[in-house]
């Protein structure tokens, strides 16, 4: 048995590395083509966004800076606190520039929402999503680049986490109740 290969704790697989892998790319060419000639600042939204974000910029074809910011909305638990707080801010000014933000998962749409009202708030020429993952929740901001539709169930890997594990896995896929249920 391996952590990464066959995680006892994973139940299903849902996006395979390579499906995530050609899924990137495809992002990657279209914000290519989208922002060619444009100064693109790509701002990840640490952390579950971290390993989408690293993938996403060698993807694209262009010159793109890249800047972080840390919110956090969920704490240890699987069920959205409602409440966004600001961990780590951003280090450059986005006034001007056209800003792309990296997620990798919308699920209720508050920390996207209280991000892009933040972020615009600082006068950027314009700012976009790219979300690996979408739950498409009712209400739910939508996103000018979206990678699949997720199933509405507690997923991990690529990134996502239980309790900040399970980030490292290749694969996303379902993480078995029992894991959380206590
Ligand atoms: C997760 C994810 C998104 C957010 C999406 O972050 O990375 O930022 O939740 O949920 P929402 O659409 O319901 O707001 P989390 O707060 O778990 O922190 P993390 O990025 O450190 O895993």
């Amino acid at each position: 048995m391996s952590f990464l290969v066959d995680n006892p704790d994973v139940v299903r697989t849902l996006f395979t590395r390579d499906q995530i892998a050609d899924k990137v790319q495809e992002i990657g060419a279209q914000v290519t083509a989208d922002y060619a000639g444009q100064d693109l600042l790509v701002i990840c939204v640490l952390r579950g966004a971290a390993t989408f974000m690293a993938d996403l910029v060698r993807a694209i074809d262009l010159p793109v800076e890249m800047d972080y910011m840390c919110v956090s909305s969920y704490g240890n638990g699987v069920a959205s606190s409602g409440v966004v707080r600001i961990v780590k801010d951003l280090d450059c000014d986005i006034r001007g520039r056209h800003v792309l933000i990296a997620e990798d998962v919308i699920d209720s749409g508050l920390t996207l929402k209280y991000l892009i009202r933040n972020l615009e708030s600082r006068s950027p020429a314009s700012v976009e999503v790219a979300a690996l993952l979408h739950k498409h929740r009712e209400g739910a901001v939508e996103s000018k680049y979206v990678g699949f539709t997720c199933p509405d169930e507690f997923v991990v890997g690529y990134g996502l986490d239980y309790a900040e594990k399970y980030r490292n896995l290749p694969y996303i896929g379902v993480l078995d109740p029992k894991v959380y249920e206590h």
